[in-house]
């Protein structure tokens, strides 16, 4: 299933490689520990109607810093979940496979949009913003991430059953149709501010979406992405059209950040990492970060080294690490892109970005 990588030699930190393969978890493990989770493989999946959420990071496994959890369907005709806001958590939505349609509304920063997300697409959802989503195509999963940690339980209340899947489908074709969905009562939806969720049944989703965004005058899919300037203001950032920086240091790494510690009061950063394989000759660099960190693959594959072993994680696998765990990373393939989430300020990409130079492209240069 996953292949251990037994490369000869040994990383800066020290840590020597073994064959354990004993970090690959079922479900998010109930206390903060280093481990990998594949992609729709989780034990703990729910249905809600016709989508299946499973939750490769939970509150516990991260402390309470942030829950990443994955939401697999088909295309509906009718919104994914009533319109609500949450008090507390700020919300990330990003487009894995598929597509969806995002609306965010926040009156006081003057904000009512709309968007199409195709693979790549983010939008941010801070604390306060009305929000609704519909998925639009045969096989979509959207990664959320959700800070802080815990909001999962919400998901575990509504659920209509357990999923467990012997083929590890993504979502359940005979329960395909079921329109109907928990998150669309209004009256249970209204029921749910203990856990952070607050209906707002008079929002009308816009409809006039045109290629992909709403207002039309947004720049979307035809040129730069700027973040917001702020921790309150809703924003998205289209697949590569956002801020983009180049680290080298015996690896090429584009740094293409959506949360950094602006947009999060210092909570969390997260982005994504474009990365080539090790120049000849090179070692993948040690690292120790003071807070926890999760990976998810997007494209390619990518190779970790933690707590003795090295694994590589495929499309949709995630990592967690630890604040304090000692790992190495590198690319498995030619060209491997991952979406990254650190807790704090101290994190992964605020350290390359501190190292790398203004980049216009979403590929690396040609040559070393
Ligand atoms: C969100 O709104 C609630 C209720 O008005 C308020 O208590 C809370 O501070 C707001 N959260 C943020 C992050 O602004
Ligand atoms: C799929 O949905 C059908 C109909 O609701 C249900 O009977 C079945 O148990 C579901 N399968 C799984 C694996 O959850
Ligand atoms: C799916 O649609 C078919 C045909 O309309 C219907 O008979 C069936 O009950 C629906 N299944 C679910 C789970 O809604
Ligand atoms: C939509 O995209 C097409 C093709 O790029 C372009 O010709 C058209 O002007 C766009 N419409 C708007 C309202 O921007
Ligand atoms: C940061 O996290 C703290 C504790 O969870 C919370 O009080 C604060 O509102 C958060 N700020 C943002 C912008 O997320
Ligand atoms: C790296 O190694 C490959 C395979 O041995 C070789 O073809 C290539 O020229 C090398 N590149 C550099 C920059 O040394
Ligand atoms: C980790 O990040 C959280 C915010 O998400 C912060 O409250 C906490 O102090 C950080 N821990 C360390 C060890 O830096
Ligand atoms: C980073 O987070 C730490 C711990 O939460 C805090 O003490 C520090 O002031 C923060 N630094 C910045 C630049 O936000």
């Amino acid at each position: 299933m996953h292949p251990t990588f037994l490369p000869a030699f040994v990383v800066a930190s020290g840590l020597l490689v073994t064959a354990a393969n004993s970090l690959w978890v079922a479900e998010a493990p109930s206390t903060v520990q280093p481990y990998l989770i594949e992609r729709f493989a989780p034990a703990q999946a729910v249905a809600i109607g016709s989508q299946i959420y499973r939750f490769p990071v939970t509150g516990q496994a991260s402390g309470g810093l942030f829950t990443l959890l994955s939401t697999s369907a088909p295309a509906s005709s009718d919104l994914g979940v009533l319109p609500h806001i949450h008090q507390v958590h700020f919300e990330n939505f990003f487009c894995l496979k598929g597509g969806f349609q995002l609306w965010a509304e926040k009156s006081d920063v003057r904000v009512n949009e709309a968007r199409k997300l195709s693979v790549g697409d983010y939008g941010a959802v801070p604390q306060n913003t009305t929000h609704t989503f519909q998925l639009t195509e045969p096989n979509s999963e959207m990664t959320g991430v959700i800070q802080p940690g815990g909001f999962e339980q919400l998901f575990f209340a509504i659920a209509t059953s357990n999923y467990k899947a012997e083929t590890h489908s993504p979502f359940n074709v005979t329960a395909w149709n079921a329109s109907t969905s928990a998150g669309n009562d209004p009256d249970q939806i209204s029921a749910l501010e203990a856990f952070d969720v607050y209906a707002k049944l008079d929002f009308e989703p816009r409809r006039d979406l045109v290629n992909g965004t709403a207002p039309s005058t947004s720049v979307w899919h035809t040129g730069l992405n700027e973040l917001a300037k702020d921790s309150v203001t809703p924003f998205f950032v289209a697949n590569d059209f956002g801020p983009k920086y180049l680290h080298e240091d015996g690896a090429y790494q584009i740094i293409q950040p959506l949360i950094t510690p602006v947009q999060s009061n210092g909570n969390f950063t997260m982005g994504t990492l474009t990365l080539s394989r090790l120049f000849n000759g090179s070692d993948p660099a040690g690292i120790t970060l003071t807070n926890h960190t999760a990976f998810q693959v997007i494209e390619g594959g990518l190779m970790i080294q933690m707590a003795g072993e090295t694994n590589i994680l495929l499309e949709g696998d995630v990592a967690f690490i630890p604040g304090g765990t000692a790992f190495a990373y590198w690319s498995a393939a030619a060209f491997t892109k991952v979406l990254y989430v650190g807790a704090g300020n101290d994190t992964l990409d605020t350290r390359l970005m501190a190292d790398a130079k203004d980049w216009d492209f979403a590929t690396f240069p040609t040559n070393y």
